[in-house]
């Protein structure tokens, strides 16, 4: 029961930060009427497919604390509040019970107080692939580790819906170079994401314990 009510408090308080960005789109689109669709000219391609890892990915080595450091997306949550984002830092850890998860705890900042969000990343056969399993198949997020050296940086892209976002991730906030923000840069520009959807996030004042009632399942869309 305290499971059940602690979902529920996360639905009231931060399921709406991590969802409305999804929700919205998805509501919108169909309450709209749609416009008759024109033949496509070619193919769609999956934008993931083409962001392959561009290494052989060790997941080991990827585990352990990352900074958030910047995010590219065009999610509503973060176009609508990009100027106001908390301080963001996640945890790799492989899980107990499976060498195939990976547990994820992102803390952040919302309303002033401290949450733990907790995930599970499933590995797939492709190194440096995973997914964040949603409540149906199609809801999954696809997550490729694009680019990493493990020890100061990684950029990840996660595609939820067929929308991608790009993250960039340090192990620490205050070594970001300019030409490492300049590769993000163009990586997220490849993806369409001019600077207007480049979301800078604080590198200070990161959570450090969380209560365990702020401890919540979620799925953020950004
Ligand atoms: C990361 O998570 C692991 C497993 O829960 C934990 O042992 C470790 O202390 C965490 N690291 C930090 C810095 O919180
Ligand atoms: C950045 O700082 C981290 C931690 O202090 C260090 O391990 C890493 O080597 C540094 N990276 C660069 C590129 O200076």
């Amino acid at each position: 029961m305290a499971g059940v009510w602690r979902c529920m408090l996360a639905v009231v308080v931060l399921m709406c930060v991590c969802l409305w960005g999804s929700t919205e789109a998805v509501g919108g689109a169909k309450s709209r009427p749609r416009p008759q669709r024109r033949p496509r000219k070619k193919p769609k391609v999956d934008p993931i497919d083409l962001t392959p890892p561009t290494q052989n990915i060790d997941i080991q080595q990827m585990t352990g604390i990352w900074y958030l450091l910047n995010t590219a997306s065009k999610c509503s949550y973060l176009i609508k509040h990009g100027s106001k984002v908390e301080p963001t830092v996640m945890n790799l850890t492989f899980s107990a019970a499976s060498d195939q998860t990976l547990s994820v705890t992102t803390k952040t900042r919302h309303g002033h107080q401290c949450w733990e969000i907790l995930q599970v990343y499933h590995l797939t056969s492709t190194p440096g692939q995973l997914t964040l399993k949603g409540v149906r198949p199609e809801l999954n997020t696809d997550i490729v580790i694009g680019d990493t050296d493990y020890s100061s940086y990684a950029i990840m892209f996660y595609q939820k819906l067929g929308k991608i976002t790009v993250k960039l991730y340090g192990r620490s906030v205050d070594n970001l170079s300019e030409p490492l923000l300049t590769k993000f840069e163009q990586l997220a520009e490849k993806q369409g994401f001019g600077l207007a959807y480049v979301f800078p996030f604080p590198t200070y004042s990161h959570c450090g314990h969380v209560d365990q009632d702020h401890k919540i399942n979620c799925v953020p869309a950004c």
